[in-house]
């Protein structure tokens, strides 16, 4: 009897373990994550050592939902490293671009993989600004403009991380008076929530103590197809904007904000990225003026994935997205997750942010943060498959 026992608790230990083999690494750090279990698992935040710069530890944080969804995040750039998500066959794949070590996220020219930017997301025209009269240059590092933040953005500094209960991870960082060029000591925090209902949420917030302007986003590439498409040019986008704001060759505003209807900027109706992207001379790289009822979380975007029937929802506080189809990849990127090249139009972003080049505009909406006021914005990418 005692026998036959023991060989049960073998028995019944290897059908636990058994689904968790044939998983892929991702699912191994994470029994409890392995959506094939009939067990529903609990949520959790773990963390381990991913690296090292310098004599400083650079950690990854792992946040599990109760369905089995997993993002990875580490505080270098307050970056998204994994969005772990199942297809509509139940099989499981990550759905941004992400390297495979840290070496990879500092490698000169990692185009701000799933990264925090700032202080100003996007373009500032020739790095200069002029606010209360007072004219600042910032650090220029694209074609004599100023782009996410400028030399050293928040994309590449420590930040602090802490996780929050079981499915939330919070990075703060202080950005000094001066840096990059900007005025103020910026306080930012940026928290990333991972809820039960597959929904990644991101929520910013900032306060300085002189007037400068403020303008987070995430700059995480999606490619809903985990790996088997090498493009996003057959993934299907809804952006709910009736106009852009049309940029001159370096990517900076006219300050005019023309209709997309009938032009290829018209994405009102869902249609394959790689429809009209010829006719846009280098590809999609604009910021839409987003159709809003309020200033509460709306939703602006939809992306689906015919192949893998991943479907993901974009709500936004913020009046604008940049739809970036990836368009400066060019397959060179080294330290990819499992070698993959990521070629020109590897991934999209979807960017949501004030509009660039604001504080040259004044007819745009506001990005000037003053003493006294908080800066909010809260994005939320939500998976599911259809
Ligand atoms: C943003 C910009 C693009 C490009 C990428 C990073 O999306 O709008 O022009 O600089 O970041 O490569």
């Amino acid at each position: 009897m005692e026998k036959n026992h023991f060989f049960t608790q073998i028995f019944l230990t290897l059908m636990a373990v058994s689904p968790m083999i044939a998983c892929n690494d991702n699912a191994a750090e994470n029994n409890d994550a392995n959506p094939d279990s009939a067990s529903v698992a609990k949520a959790s935040v773990t963390q381990a050592e991913y690296g090292k710069i310098g004599d400083a530890i650079v950690t990854q944080y792992t946040i599990t939902n109760e369905k089995g969804m997993i993002v990875k995040l580490i505080n270098y750039g307050a970056t998204v490293t994994d969005i772990i998500t199942l297809d509509k066959n139940q099989s499981r794949g990550n759905v941004v671009l992400g390297f495979d070590s840290l070496a990879g996220y500092l490698q000169p020219g990692n185009p701000y993989f799933g990264s925090i930017v700032g202080r100003y997301g996007n373009r500032i025209a020739n790095g200069r600004f002029t606010l209360d009269g007072q004219t600042y240059t910032l650090a220029r590092n694209n074609n004599g403009q100023s782009l996410h933040g400028g030399i050293k953005g928040f994309d590449k500094v420590l930040w602090n991380g802490e996780p929050v209960g079981d499915n939330a991870v919070k990075f703060t960082y202080l950005s000094k008076d001066g840096e990059e060029g900007y005025p103020g000591n910026l306080n930012v925090s940026v928290t990333y929530t991972l809820t039960n209902d597959n929904e990644l949420k991101i929520e910013y917030s900032a306060t300085t103590d002189k007037a400068t302007p403020v303008n987070l986003t995430n700059h995480a590439y999606f490619n809903l197809s985990a790996g088997a498409d090498s493009t996003i040019l057959g993934h299907e986008l809804m952006l709910k904007a009736d106009s852009f704001t049309e940029v001159n060759n370096v990517l900076i505003p006219t300050g005019k904000n023309p209709p997309v209807a009938g032009t290829p900027m018209d994405f009102t109706t869902a249609k394959p990225i790689g429809r009209d992207i010829a006719q846009v001379p280098g590809g999609y790289d604009h910021n839409w003026v987003l159709r809003r009822d309020g200033n509460g979380l709306e939703l602006i975007a939809t992306l689906y994935h015919p192949g893998s029937g991943r479907y993901m929802e974009v709500f936004t506080t913020e009046p604008g997205v940049q739809f970036y189809s990836g368009n400066f990849l060019d397959g060179r990127l080294k330290h990819t997750r499992d070698g993959q090249k990521y070629v020109k139009h590897a991934g999209l972003c979807l960017e949501t942010q004030h509009f660039p080049d604001s504080p040259n505009h004044p007819h745009f909406p506001n990005t000037i943060l003053r003493p006294g006021e908080t800066y909010t914005q809260t994005t939320v990418y939500k998976f599911s498959t259809k």
